[in-house]
């Protein structure tokens, strides 16, 4: 089978096309013939060498769309072990479903990793309410832009998207929310309090750490929450007084990499919360995770939630694409169509 290969820790150049024998499916396992398969921002971070603990050789990816070999049925399956880029996945059955008549393979990819982490901060960690404002970090981005409209459609108002360029900010208030704002304004913390109605911000759903987690965490309203998702390692290198960890805690990178300087006194002084939201944590409990695809399965259908596709792209352009995420210059969700060849 066709597959890209990560022999070296590296550029976006390092990833290459190769021809590898198809994987043994183990126990619980069962092989799928893949359709698409999705860059998530991690994948960048594996490729870069940020994650020491990845074996190499290795297949990037952590979701599949395609056919079940054992019964021809069309579904969708997180990858924790990676393998994504290639034609043929042996996936978990815990952690495989299918996929409604409904949905397309490019919703079902984007909502099941990227859509179920945006329901998981706002919903397990966030504890979101109907009636509360809502802020979200990198707001065009893959979890982002389906946070925004997951919040939209859980009742959240206001609801609030933070993103780098005009265009991009447009994007977001074209998915419904109610202000855009830019995560590099000096004032952000006062922008999102005033956009939230003076009190501050509810709930703050960050990925990217540093200045902009600081400037939520100033934000928030008493009672308000951080949710933590992730972060950029340069914001991380960049600001020294960092602490807590999610993406990083999670993934085994430098645990002292990330967010914010942060005391239980500030906590109580100001009545806010900090949670973080790893969607690993949700996996192994095949209810939840049956119950949150089925959620945004039903969203989707009834037109409230739905994966913007930035570009599909083949197998040999998956450096490319990784270029792109990485170069900021992507909205919503990037696809590789595995089965395409030019
Ligand atoms: N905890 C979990 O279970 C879980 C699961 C999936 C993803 N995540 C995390 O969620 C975040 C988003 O992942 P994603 O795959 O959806 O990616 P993405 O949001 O599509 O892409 C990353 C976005 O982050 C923003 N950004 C801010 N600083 C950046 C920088 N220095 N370099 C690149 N981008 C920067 C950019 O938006 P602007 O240009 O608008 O700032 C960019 O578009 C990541 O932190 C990821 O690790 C967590």
């Amino acid at each position: 089978m066709r597959a890209v290969v990560l022999r070296r820790p590296g550029g976006p150049e390092v990833l290459r096309v190769e021809r590898i024998p198809e994987p043994l499916p183990g126990p619980g396992e069962s092989l799928i013939d893949v359709t698409l398969t999705g860059v998530n921002f991690d994948d960048l971070e594996q490729r870069a060498g940020a994650h020491p603990q990845l074996r190499l050789p290795a297949v990037l990816g952590v979701e599949a769309a395609g056919h079940r070999r054992t019964d021809g049925r069309r579904v969708v399956a997180l990858l924790r072990q990676g393998g994504g880029y290639a034609e043929v996945v042996a996936a978990r059955d815990a952690y495989t479903v299918e996929i409604p008549a409904s949905i397309d393979d490019a919703q079902a990819v984007g909502l099941f990793e990227q859509g179920g982490t945006a329901y998981g901060a706002l919903l397990l960690a966030g504890r979101l309410r109907a009636g509360e404002s809502v802020a979200v970090s990198a707001a065009a981005g893959g979890v982002g832009h389906l946070a925004v409209q997951l919040a939209v459609a859980l009742g959240a108002s206001p609801v609030i998207g933070l993103a780098s360029t005009a265009a991009k900010r447009q994007f977001v208030k074209g998915l419904g929310a109610d202000v855009a704002l830019d995560p590099a304004d000096p004032e952000l913390a006062g922008q999102l309090r005033e956009a939230a109605g003076g009190a501050g911000v509810d709930l703050f759903v960050d990925s990217v750490g540093g200045a902009v987690a600081r400037a939520g965490l100033a934000g928030l309203a008493p009672f308000g929450r951080l949710v933590c998702l992730g972060w950029r390692p340069e914001t991380a290198a960049a600001d020294t007084s960092a602490v807590a960890g999610s993406s990083a805690a999670a993934s085994g990178a430098d645990a002292d990499a990330g967010v914010v300087a942060l005391t239980t006194a500030q906590l109580a002084r100001d009545s806010i919360g900090c949670a973080g939201f790893w969607m690993r944590h949700v996996v192994d409990h095949r209810e939840l995770l049956c119950g949150i695809a089925d959620r945004l399965f039903e969203l989707a259908a009834q037109g409230r939630l739905a994966v913007h596709v930035d570009r599909a792209v083949t197998l040999p352009e998956a450096g490319a694409a990784h270029a792109a995420v990485a170069a900021r210059a992507t909205r919503g969700k990037v696809l590789i169509d595995v089965r395409r060849e030019v």
